[in-house]
């Protein structure tokens, strides 16, 4: 018998509990214990730990959040964090740490494993689909789904308005969510930060629609477009602020995109800005079986001893990477998928 501890690090999202109840019980069916480390990272720097259990985590999986709170923690940028992590882990008598994380999480421990010959295996999840070694992440088809519905509900009154339905979604610096949402949505135009379609093309796109006799249409944009000319010049993203690491928020492109939309064309504009409704509520059926496939997985290399690894999925296979590979670079939207969606707008 060994005891594991399990982590939420970062922004939440849909999937997550299921994630947690799939790695108590997984752990639990070959004899071994689990710690809930709460808030992340810093769960083990302050510490704040609560016990899981086969029994304690019946009920959880069909619900949203995280049972174990969640904070953007990085003991690396804290005064003695990493120290008092270590300590903890000691303490604690931890065999290794499962942590279900994105970037920022996944980031600190591909570090603690690089550096520290850290105990942990990570668990990839984001509504914005962006990390490597993996097909897809927790949340993320959560998050596209409720954007469906909402560009779904959008169309019924901009259609009956005949207006221009400008869409912000989330993602960060990558439309994934955008991309998803857009094309189930139906949507006449999506922008995103990989291939940003210039302001005058989606106005002009707007328009030929409205010759047609199309008299409204929906605009999906995802928060990392940079506002875009045709003569190549470019804005940055628009910001609401930063983290208190000093990490961009982002935020408000929504509006933007709508001014410059009515601008161009003279149509009536609104704004619909989905925010972290998108990161709420009850995982769909795919988040919450993703969610306990990627559990099991990291329960199998824990209990096997297999560290610095983050589980994923390719095709319909359960795969595993090495940290390093998975936080190395962000995983933007292909541009062939980019291409092609064109051709339904
Ligand atoms: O990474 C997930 C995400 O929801 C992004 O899409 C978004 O930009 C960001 O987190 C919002 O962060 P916060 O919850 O800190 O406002």
């Amino acid at each position: 018998m060994s005891v594991f501890g399990v982590l939420t690090g970062g922004g939440d999202c849909p999937g997550l509990n299921a994630a947690i109840r799939a790695i108590v019980r997984g752990l639990d069916a070959r004899g071994h214990e689990a710690v809930g480390i709460r808030t992340g990272w810093r769960g083990l720097v302050v510490p704040d730990v609560m016990p899981l259990t086969r029994r304690s985590v019946g009920g959880i999986l069909p619900r949203g959040g995280t049972v174990l709170s969640t904070t953007g923690f990085d003991p690396f940028r804290e005064e003695g964090g990493l120290d008092a992590l270590l300590a903890t882990t000691e303490k604690l008598g931890l065999q290794g740490v499962i942590a279900i994380g994105g970037e920022g999480t996944l980031g600190v421990a591909h570090r603690l494993h690089e550096q520290h010959a850290y105990h942990v295996v990570g668990v990839p999840k984001t509504i914005d689909n962006d990390l490597g070694g993996t097909d897809v992440t927790i949340g993320f088809d959560t998050a596209v789904h409720v954007c469906t519905e909402a560009i779904d509900r959008l169309h019924t009154t901009a259609e009956s308005h005949q207006r221009v339905m400008v869409v912000e979604v989330m993602g960060r610096n990558t439309g994934w969510i955008a991309v998803a949402s857009g094309v189930a949505g139906g949507a006449d135009v999506i922008l995103v930060p990989e291939l940003p379609t210039p302001i005058e093309d989606a106005a002009d796109h707007v328009l030929a629609r409205n010759r047609e006799g199309k008299t409204f249409s929906i605009v999906v944009v995802a928060e990392g477009y940079p506002l875009t000319r045709r003569s190549g010049e470019q804005a940055g993203p628009v910001l609401q602020g930063e983290d208190v690491y000093g990490y961009a928020r982002l935020g408000g492109i929504g509006q933007v995109v709508a001014d410059e939309i009515t601008r161009m064309t003279g149509f009536e504009t609104r704004v619909s800005v989905l925010g972290h409704v998108q990161r709420g509520g009850t995982p769909t059926s795919r988040d919450r079986f993703v969610a306990t496939q990627l559990g099991l997985r990291a329960v199998e290399l824990a209990n096997e001893g297999v560290w610095g690894r983050m589980v994923g999925i390719h095709g319909n296979q359960v795969v595993d990477s090495s940290l390093a590979a998975a936080t190395a670079e962000r995983r933007a939207v292909p541009e062939e998928l980019l291409e092609a969606i064109r051709l339904v707008a």
